[in-house]
């Protein structure tokens, strides 16, 4: 029993099955729609409303760092995700390549959290989509009743019905099928990057020194009796939990965090690239940089164009310049926002359809779902079906923290996908890789300490929620899919029979 849980799928059968007629995806992305894709799904919530947020309550101007140290995880993650994308260049992500490094136990767990991960990032965004598109009806003089509107701090029984919907009519894109997703995004990414490049460069000439002192303001002891909403690191070494200071900075990062999710779901696109060998590090690589360096100048442009203490937590890019008189610029920014997080929601969807679609064809989830439609070749079942649900989660829930549950998860996924790169090189070093991982296997424990330290900055009811949902996770497992897998079916056949059977099956 145990052997069979950390049983491996071979990384030429995961190639192989890609290239079965029914299960196999389009391959016709490039690096440059990969480069336009992370970005179209990188900028978003992130650097919208969170940068309000935390550099209000946590780390000030210092939000800056924050970026930084968070870019630091995720360049240090994205090195390690790149070996793996361009060695195992099939759909699923972590999930697909801890499967052929880690074994089906491990695979299943990392499959299930990045179900979480990327279910919850469609519905934050979604939600936050629909509150920059309510703050424009509401300039143009149409008011949501606030049982349609958003759930934050909402009271009583409500729907969010613009997230809701959005989630509705991305889900139809998708089905429709990848070209058309594609081309949408590219568009809207430019007016997102446009946008963003606006704040930077007009923002530049309405700062004022005065507002970046102090730059990371002092620690300021926080109320008792929170503990839960404390940090897990404060909690587990008794210490009196506070905000900003240099420990602020950190708090901050495991939540800007969330702004650069999403060059990881590049990596799920792999088996509809091109030349995945080539294209793919050079997508991951190159979306995670240019994001990097627009947030670090937001950031610094937007706590010095306002004092970190009156910044706005709903639009602060928005009202920044709304606070500096200059109106115009807010509703235009406002309105980047809107379309720009459109292309960010409809990616994480995607990313998450992906996902689901590799497990099921692996045989861990129900192989219904991983029959592609025979016009468009898009996994339409599992989009349908967790297109609707994500939609019925984006309209009742508040996003504060389901964000940081997102993050919880990648995080993880990230602690993998690090440890299995370091696996796989010596499990499998004939294999040929187009991108290596360099100094291994410094970087990659250099990346699961970086990855568990903002792991451990996140509060502690975030890892209890977490805690549970894996749990779920393990019991589908046992009662579903380690009797179900393909592997555990192969192995009932005479071994050279294995995979003539499973191209048979038609269930
Ligand atoms: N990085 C994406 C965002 O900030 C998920 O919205």
């Amino acid at each position: 029993m145990s052997s069979n849980l950390f049983r491996t799928k071979q990384v030429e059968q995961s190639i192989l099955d890609t290239e079965e007629p029914e299960h196999a995806l389009k391959k016709s992305l490039s690096a440059l729609d990969l480069t336009v894709f992370g970005v179209g799904v990188i900028i978003g919530t992130g650097i919208f409303v969170l940068t309000g947020t935390v550099a209000k309550n946590n780390a000030g101007p210092a939000v800056a760092l924050a970026f930084v140290a968070a870019g630091v995880v995720c360049a240090l993650a994205a090195l390690c995700y790149a070996e793996f994308a361009s060695t195992v260049p099939v759909a699923g992500s972590a999930y697909t390549f801890s499967y052929a490094s880690l074994g089906e136990l491990p695979a299943w767990i990392i499959g299930w959290d990045l179900v979480l991960e990327f279910a919850l990032g469609t519905a934050v965004v979604a939600v936050g989509w629909s509150g920059y598109v309510r703050s424009l009806m509401d300039n143009a003089g149409w008011t949501l009743p606030d049982a349609l509107g958003g759930r934050d701090g909402a009271e009583g029984f409500g729907f969010d019905i613009l997230a809701a919907a959005l989630v509705l009519v991305l889900t139809a894109i998708l089905v429709l099928g990848m070209k058309l997703s594609a081309r949408i995004t590219s568009l809207v990414v430019a007016v997102k990057v446009t946008v963003v490049l606006v704040v930077i460069i007009a923002g530049a000439f309405f700062i004022k020194g005065d507002n970046y002192d102090p730059f990371i303001p002092k620690s300021q002891p926080v109320a008792a009796g929170e503990s839960l909403d404390s940090p897990l690191i404060q909690v587990m070494f008794g210490w009196a939990p506070a905000n900003f200071g240099v420990m602020g900075i950190f708090t901050a990062a495991s939540v800007v965090f969330f702004a650069f999710i999403g060059f990881d779901i590049v990596a799920t696109a792999a088996e509809e690239t091109k030349n995945p060998q080539r294209d793919m590090p050079r997508g991951i690589l190159g979306s995670l940089f240019i994001c990097t360096v627009l947030y670090v100048a937001v950031s610094v442009v937007v706590t010095g164009m306002q004092h970190y203490s009156r910044l706005s937590v709903d639009a602060p890019l928005a009202d920044a310049f709304k606070a500096t008189g200059h109106p115009w610029y807010a509703g235009f920014i406002s309105f980047g926002a809107a379309v720009g997080l459109t292309t960010v929601c409809m990616i994480l969807l995607l990313g998450q359809t992906r996902v689901f679609f590799a497990m099921s064809r692996d045989g861990l989830l129900p192989r219904f779902f991983s029959r592609v439609h025979p016009k468009y070749k898009t996994p339409h079942r599992p989009t349908i079906l967790l297109g609707v649900l994500i939609a019925v989660v984006a309209g009742f829930t508040p996003l504060s923290e389901l964000a940081a549950l997102v993050n919880i998860g990648t995080l993880f996924a990230f602690v993998v996908v690090a440890v299995s790169v370091i696996i796989l090189r010596r499990t499998r070093p004939d294999l040929p890789r187009a991108f290596r991982t360099p100094w291994v296997p410094v970087l990659p424990i250099l990346s699961v300490a970086a990855s568990l330290w903002l792991m451990l900055n996140l509060p502690t009811e975030t890892w209890i929620r977490f805690g549970i949902w894996m749990a779920i996770g393990c019991v589908v497992y046992f009662v579903y899919g380690h009797g179900h897998s393909r592997l555990a079916r192969g192995r009932e056949t005479p071994a050279g029979e294995a995979v003539t059977s499973r191209r048979g099956d038609t269930e």
